[in-house]
């Protein structure tokens, strides 16, 4: 019963990385030209680590060229716009990814507004934002495309469907209201400050949480027949004594007697996330070489 109300990410990204790769393979043999991606990572923040380490890895995977950055946790921000101005003049580098938070000496606005809009893959430069807002592409941020990718795969058509987003984020909630309302959704942006936030999740269809607050959302703030996308990656300690595990912004085990279908954490949200990121990649080499990016 569970298992069919599973929206299997990992399922969904491997197979979209499969395509990336083999899209990656014609650009190369068609063009010579292979995408390349930086990754910057400042300091030693474990669980930035691990996902710079999984971004490169898969980079290699697709068959792109992965440059990583490793730079100290007292880096001045004065060196790390050197090292992205660096990466804007490198031919070889397509695409630009600082892995946030930064270390409180650096400012995360400069260092998002130096990155050439053309290499962001992030989609977090102002150019983009704006682009996005304006329903004129760009560069999208990865989370909430993979978000859109997977409702799509779940639902089809999503026109008419009531959205309600809870989490009002750059990097998720904003741009994720924005690809929902291109998507023919009635969208509310909802957030751990508006009143009565159970009320307004049981009015959607379709309910992105991206608050960052482990297991928030109930189950029964959840309409029958509602598909769930839960965001949030949140560490808590476990059952078993000394241990800790990853749990999402949904109170799992009640959300999914009311969904009709809901992402698990891990394995749902996340996958998608690094898969977007190819694909970013793939369309910023496209559209610097001046090629039309593929259908993916
Ligand atoms: N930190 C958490 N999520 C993200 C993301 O999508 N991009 C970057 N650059 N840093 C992050």
């Amino acid at each position: 019963m569970i298992a069919e109300k599973l929206i299997d990410g990992k399922r969904f990204a491997a197979s979209l990385r499969k395509r990336i790769a083999a899209e990656t393979n014609r650009l190369r043999e068609t063009y010579g030209i292979v995408p390349g991606l930086a990754t910057i990572l400042v300091g030693e923040d474990p669980a930035s680590q691990v996902y710079i380490r999984n971004k490169n890895k898969q980079t290699v995977e697709a068959g792109m060229l992965s440059l990583g950055e490793d730079l100290p946790g007292n880096t001045s921000e004065a060196d790390l716009l050197a090292t992205i101005k660096k990466l804007n003049a490198d031919p070889s580098v397509n695409g630009i990814l600082v892995q946030l938070p930064l270390p409180n000496q650096i400012s995360q606005n400069s260092v998002i507004d130096a990155i050439d809009p053309a290499k962001d893959v992030d989609g977090f430069h102002l150019r983009n934002v704006g682009l996005l807002s304006a329903g004129r592409g760009g560069m999208v941020p990865c989370t909430p495309l993979g978000c859109r990718i997977l409702l799509k795969e779940c639902l089809g058509d999503l026109t008419g469907l009531k959205a309600v987003v809870v989490g009002r984020s750059n990097i998720v909630g904003k741009p994720m209201a924005q690809l929902l309302l291109e998507s023919n959704c009635t969208v509310t942006i909802a957030h751990s400050r508006s009143n009565n936030l159970p009320a307004i999740c049981r009015d959607a269809d379709i309910l992105i949480a991206a608050i960052g607050q482990p297991r928030m959302i109930k189950g029964d703030w959840i309409k029958k027949g509602a598909t769930v996308i839960d965001v949030g990656i949140n560490r808590v300690s476990s059952k078993e004594k000394g241990k800790t595990c990853l749990v999402g912004d949904v109170a799992f085990e009640e959300a999914v007697e009311h969904a009709k279908a809901i992402t698990p954490v891990p394995g749902g949200v996340g996958p998608m996330t690094i898969a977007c990121l190819m694909h970013n990649t793939l369309v910023a080499a496209c559209r610097q070489n001046g090629i039309d990016p593929p259908d993916i």
